[in-house]
């Protein structure tokens, strides 16, 4: 009876185990840490960054104790514990967490950096989700500058583009795989800032480093975009090995009140 069991059990384990190879190996150069094993009977979880062979890409970060945090040497640390366990008796499990809200993929809400707008309530729950979810753009900009207004113009967005996230040089050395917080990442100088404000039609703007300024311009970059209230900054976006061109981009912060940042959920759909 075991025996005639057993092998179109072990076919259907087979097949699922090829489906989830298949969709996994489509985006290889994004660390893993588990795969689906056959060789015993433990449950493992199956991660992923792309479904759908391709139609949808994860560009949010997981959130780990070794991620980079501003200003931190150390990484982000300890922020999830289980003060409620069933090993301990309880009936589930329930965890707790402590982050800042501008920790791994986030948005800023223009009170960030404009006190003025902070007291008003410009926190994260009043952004567009207009905004936020919609047609956009993955661009790769050049390798050895910030992103100034030349480099801006030289970009060549279409007028009409809304959505741009840019992929750069902080993609290719992994900075979001760093426990140091790294001051050296590429993000925009005030004039590269201003010249997207001024020249384009671009309200969202993603970058892949957990500030879309660098780090000279830090605040003045910021206020550049943060001014209107009308263009939203996500930051800290995992863009590894997604192809360039057009998607669309769905991203949701939480509804956090009184708050200027929130971890968000981003996708890309083809
Ligand atoms: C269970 O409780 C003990 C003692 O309070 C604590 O040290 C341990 O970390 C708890 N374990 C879990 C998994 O919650
Ligand atoms: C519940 O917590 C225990 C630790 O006490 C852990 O080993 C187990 O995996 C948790 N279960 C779930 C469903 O997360
Ligand atoms: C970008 O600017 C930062 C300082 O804000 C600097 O450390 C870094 O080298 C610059 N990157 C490039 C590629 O020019």
């Amino acid at each position: 009876m075991t025996k005639t069991m057993s092998s179109p059990l072990l076919l259907l384990l087979l097949s699922i185990a090829i489906t989830i190879a298949a969709a996994t190996s489509a985006y290889p150069s994004v660390p893993t840490d588990c795969t689906l094993s056959l060789a015993d009977d433990k449950l493992v979880p199956v991660r992923r960054e792309v479904y759908g062979g391709g139609r949808i890409f994860d560009i949010s970060h997981r959130y780990t104790v070794d991620m980079p945090s501003w200003g931190s040497d150390d990484g982000l640390g300890e922020f999830l514990w289980l003060p409620a366990s069933m090993k301990n008796g309880s009936l589930a499990n329930n965890s707790v967490m402590k982050l800042p809200t501008h920790t791994g993929t986030h948005v800023d809400a223009p009170g960030h950096m404009i006190d003025r707008y902070f007291d008003a309530g410009f926190d994260v729950d009043t952004l567009d989700l207009e905004v936020l979810n919609g047609p956009a753009l993955l661009v790769d900009v050049p390798r050895d500058s910030n992103i100034t207004a030349e480099v801006m113009e030289s970009l060549k967005i279409p007028k009409g583009v809304r959505r741009v996230l840019f992929r750069t040089l902080n993609t290719d050395r992994g900075l979001m795989y760093k426990r140091e917080y790294d001051t050296s990442y590429v993000g925009f100088t005030t004039d590269g800032a201003r010249w997207l404000v001024k020249n384009t039609d671009i309200k969202l703007v993603g970058l892949d480093f957990l500030s879309v300024a660098c780090d000279d311009h830090l605040v003045s970059a910021h206020l550049e975009f943060f001014e209107s209230r009308e263009v939203i900054l996500v930051e800290g976006l995992k863009l590894d090995d997604v192809p360039v061109g057009m998607y669309n981009v769905h991203c949701l912060p939480l509804r956090l009140l009184g708050s200027e940042g929130s971890p968000i959920r981003c996708i890309l759909i083809k």
